[in-house]
């Protein structure tokens, strides 16, 4: 596969999630290399519409021609923290039938050195998925002090061994500043071998880091805050998690949102805006064997449904 190919996760369910009508206007919060797009665009009649989000430029620049100039659909650089200031400019607010978020990192970010964000591959630590926005995993690491990084590694990389990669990190920098990705695996696979595991030893800690350069559970807080918003009366919002971290945040979302807040539970009438604004479909979704045999990103993939009431 080329180092630009993204093959779309649990595409079927997602498809059958958005419950796509022909001439519904959906939003994809997550462009990435356009698959889950294409294959929306490929169900909407002339009438429909698709949004689609990304804040990595390269994803932008990589969007092929032919869909650019489809008339129906239309392609935005930023945050989809920003999801609703987008579909206020577009007077879509409370008519989009449907969003998309397949959240983290794309193939093509993980594939390429350069972008920083590969402990496999060799490369500048960057890991900013907009490197025009925050700063760089490297200067992050130059200045965290010790404490926090092992909080951070072991909240968003849920890594065990987050005290002794912490104290190796800040000792590794103290002889020289740690610039690269291939310097950053070592240091974290020195410090803590793996024993056994089937993971690579940097896995987690690299997962981390990359949490709070791009501020992902921020971003993905806020745009939740903003979906219900947003979408019409049976429009659908479908989202793919990778971590427990995420999915943790959307199954809490969702289950909220589902139901009276605590003192209107059990009462005859609950003002309209205390009333439940979705409704959850079906349960957790998840790859295939199948699935995951021919895409290995698949197999942490979680999906999680809910339609506006
Ligand atoms: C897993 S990929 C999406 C792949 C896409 N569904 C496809 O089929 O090609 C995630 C993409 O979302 C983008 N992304 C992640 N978080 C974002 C955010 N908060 N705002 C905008 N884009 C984001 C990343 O830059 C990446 O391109």
């Amino acid at each position: 596969m080329s180092s630009n190919a993204h093959t779309p996760v649990l595409l079927g369910p997602v498809l059958e999630g958005l419950h796509i009508k022909a001439n519904g206007c959906y939003v994809d919060g997550t462009f990435g290399r356009g698959g889950h797009s294409s294959a929306i665009l490929e169900r909407l009649s002339a009438d429909g519409r698709l949004i689609a989000i990304d804040r990595d430029p390269q994803a932008i620049a990589s969007a092929p021609e032919a869909l650019l100039a489809d008339p129906r659909f239309e392609l935005i650089r930023g945050e989809c923290a920003q999801l609703e200031k987008f579909i206020e400019e577009r007077d879509l607010v409370g008519r989009v039938d449907g969003v998309l978020l397949d959240l983290g990192v794309s193939s093509p970010q993980l594939d390429e050195a350069g972008r920083g964000f590969s402990f496999l591959r060799d490369g500048p630590l960057d890991m900013r998925m907009d490197p025009d926005a925050g700063i760089s995993a490297a200067d992050w690491l130059a200045r965290v002090d010790e404490k926090e990084l092992k909080r951070i590694l072991k909240i968003y990389g849920e890594e065990r061994n987050a005290a002794r990669i912490a104290r190796a990190i800040v000792s590794a920098r103290e002889d020289a500043p740690i610039r690269r990705t291939g310097q950053l695996a070592k240091v974290i696979a020195d410090a803590a071998p793996s024993h056994g595991d089937r993971i690579h030893p940097a896995t987690r800690s690299f997962q981390a880091i990359r949490i709070v350069i791009n501020d992902e559970l921020e971003q993905l807080r806020a745009v939740l805050g903003q979906i219900v918003n947003v979408l019409r009366q049976g429009g659908r919002l479908c989202i793919i998690s990778f971590h427990s971290l995420e999915d943790r945040l959307v199954k809490r979302f969702i289950r909220e949102a589902s139901r009276e807040p605590e003192q209107y539970r059990g009462m005859p009438s609950v003002p309209p805006e205390y009333r439940p604004k979705l409704k959850p479909i079906g349960k957790l979704i998840e790859a295939t064997a199948e699935e995951i045999a021919a895409n290995r990103r698949a197999r942490s993939a979680r999906l999680r449904v809910a339609e506006r009431l």
